[in-house]
């Protein structure tokens, strides 16, 4: 049994059968992320791409748990130079093997950097990832982006059980690129996220199922709330 938790915006936590704590984006002081108890536990740490709202609290999280952090070659570097302990750094279309899982960086069609005080630096691209969990479970979490037709090459390579995607508009795709997304990726569910956060990410779940009834009516959706559990083989 896997047990994937939302966080609210584009944070969750995945924790395998065997136990393992999977972050992505963990931006824990997201304003509707569920109130905290005690210091989360983690294993490993995936970022999608540099902007605040993703790299989030990976820092504190990987120094207090040790955890390994995977992220796109610039941000490593970034991460190494403030003291984060345990970073692998990779690039888009490789996979990386580590702790029984199969962690692959696909593209997003998003922009990245890092705001570090009064400055900015490059984060390298934006990325998604598949990650393949030690019994077989393939989940894609797609980041930031636009909808890109290539989406279609990641569904028939990885063949996802479940994708996330954003559907909050502005910044990412909105409702109805996202049921187009769906469509191509081909996954039987879809978690939505990065909506409602703040104002303009005005996309909504029903907004999204309205439009997925019409492009790819077989695709279920689980709109978990932040804090929210669910529970897959
Ligand atoms: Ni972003
Ligand atoms: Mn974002």
């Amino acid at each position: 049994m896997n047990k994937i938790t939302y966080f609210g915006h584009s944070a969750f936590r995945i924790v395998t059968s065997n136990g393992l704590n999977i972050w992505i984006d963990p931006w824990l002081d997201n304003p509707k992320a569920p109130e905290k108890s005690g210091q989360p536990d983690a294993d490993i740490i995936l970022v999608t791409h540099a902007h605040g709202d993703h790299l989030g609290n990976t820092a504190e999280l990987a120094s207090a748990s040790s955890a390994e952090v995977v992220a796109i070659h610039e941000i490593q570097q970034y991460l190494l130079s403030c003291g984060v302990p345990n970073v692998t750094g990779m690039n888009i279309g490789g996979t990386y093997r580590t702790k029984g899982l199969a962690v692959t960086m696909v593209m997003a069609v998003h922009s990245s950097s890092i705001q570090d005080q009064d400055m900015m630096i490059y984060g390298g691209e934006a990325a998604g990832f598949v990650v393949r969990l030690e019994d077989g479970l393939v989940i894609y979490h797609a980041g930031d982006t636009a909808l890109f037709y290539d989406m279609s090459l990641i569904g028939e390579l990885y063949r996802p059980d479940i994708a996330m995607l954003p559907i909050g508009d502005h910044y990412v795709m909105g409702p109805k690129e996202a049921a187009y997304a769906a469509k191509l990726i081909g996954a039987p569910l879809i978690i939505p996220m990065h909506y409602g956060t703040f104002p303009a990410l005005s996309g909504t779940v029903d907004e999204f199922v309205r439009e997925l009834e019409a492009r790819a009516p077989d695709v279920s959706v689980e709109a978990l709330l932040p804090g929210q559990t669910l529970t897959q083989q």
